[in-house]
């Protein structure tokens, strides 16, 4: 089966090779050499001199660490769809209170949306941002928004689970106090690895906060961080060992840029493609995602149908979710994509359209 999944996506070749290593200890100098190379790697992708942890978690684990350790009372979340509720959902069921700004589904989260709903909630601490919303295929002007939040002096929490990897992201020049995402998504790793970047100013936070947990305390992750440690607790190494591949074979090719433009040269060809077949893809003209594309299925066409067609011809893509389930299918463009499987698969559907 070739995947066009939205996570867990296809893994490079080379992270399947290390993937097959003998284990070592994550107490062993082998150990703690590609831990640290990882963290400069991504701090250099993220252009941050934030610390960055490597939760044995998936990137969830990074909400219920930004609620506990850096919000002692009320957070504002961004809903754009299913994972921006989840966010709202971590915060409540940790005894925090949330307000929501949502717009309709499938509209992005605006400047002037987000300036206002922090004018009528002031006493907020911090903001939730889901960057890229994989269950409408919407990206959020996120620049934008962050200069909207620091105006007002909140904290940022951006969910960039399927954003980070696939475009850009300056956690330090648009001010992001925690920037997390998942192994299984734009970087072509197995799924089980939490990635994110975490501000000193929500260190500073957390130092003081109550009730903040033992697994996800920020500040047990910093003190190990800095000691040289890497981790509080048994480190995925497999996940870590596969990612620090990736990004090394990244630098190789040319650097972030490089992999950019190649997410943006697949997704063009996904568009162009769905859109000859007339079916459009589901977010507000100007907000599609680079990584996940969200397509209404024809008008009385069920999305499985799609789905379950294209496995039969040996192609995964991925079901619609949440709201959107019956109405849309998607396809992912995350992950390792050789560029013949692309085109064969866009052939596939063109055969698939043509035969409903
Ligand atoms: C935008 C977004 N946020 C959060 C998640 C949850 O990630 P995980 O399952 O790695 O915790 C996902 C998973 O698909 C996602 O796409």
């Amino acid at each position: 089966m070739k995947l066009f999944t939205v996570g867990p996506v296809a893994c490079y070749p080379i992270v399947l090779k290390t993937m097959s290593q003998q284990m070592y200890s994550h107490r062993s100098d082998e150990y703690k050499k590609i831990h640290y190379d990882t963290v400069d790697l991504l701090k250099k992708w993220l252009e941050t001199e934030n610390s960055i942890y490597l939760f044995s978690s998936t990137g969830t684990g990074f909400m219920e660490a930004a609620v506990r350790n850096c919000v002692k009372d009320k957070l504002l979340v961004c809903i754009n769809g299913d994972f921006g509720k989840r966010f709202a959902e971590v915060g409540k069921s940790n005894g925090k209170q949330v307000e929501i700004l949502e717009p309709a589904l499938g509209d992005p989260i605006t400047p002037q949306g987000l300036d206002d709903a922090l004018k009528k909630n002031p006493q907020v601490e911090a903001v939730a941002i889901t960057h890229n919303e994989t269950s409408v295929g919407l990206i959020n002007p996120l620049r934008e928004l962050c200069l909207i939040a620091k105006k007002h002096g909140k904290l940022i929490f951006v969910d960039a689970v399927s954003s980070m990897g696939g475009t850009e992201i300056l956690v330090d020049d648009w001010g992001i106090d925690i920037c997390f995402s998942s192994s299984q998504k734009c970087f072509g790793v197995p799924p089980g690895l939490g990635i994110g970047s975490v501000s000193k100013k929500c260190l500073q936070i957390a130092e003081k906060m109550p009730n903040r947990g033992y697994y996800f305390d920020l500040t047990l992750w910093e003190k190990d961080h800095q000691r040289g440690q890497g981790t509080p607790v048994t480190s995925v190494i497999p996940q870590i060992a596969s990612l620090n591949a990736v990004l090394h074979m990244v630098e190789e090719k040319g650097g972030k840029k490089w992999y950019f433009d190649l997410f943006n040269r697949r997704n063009t060809k996904i568009r162009r493609a769905v859109k000859k077949l007339g079916t459009p893809v589901y977010p507000k003209r100007g907000y599609e995602s680079p990584t996940v594309n969200c397509i209404k299925a024809p008008k009385g066409v069920p999305g499985k149908k799609i789905y379950d067609e294209m496995r039969l011809k040996g192609y995964e893509l991925a079901q619609g979710y949440g709201a959107l389930k019956d109405v849309t299918y998607r396809i992912g463009n995350m992950g390792y994509i050789p560029s013949l499987s692309l085109t064969s698969m866009l052939e596939a559907l063109k055969e698939v359209y043509a035969s409903i």
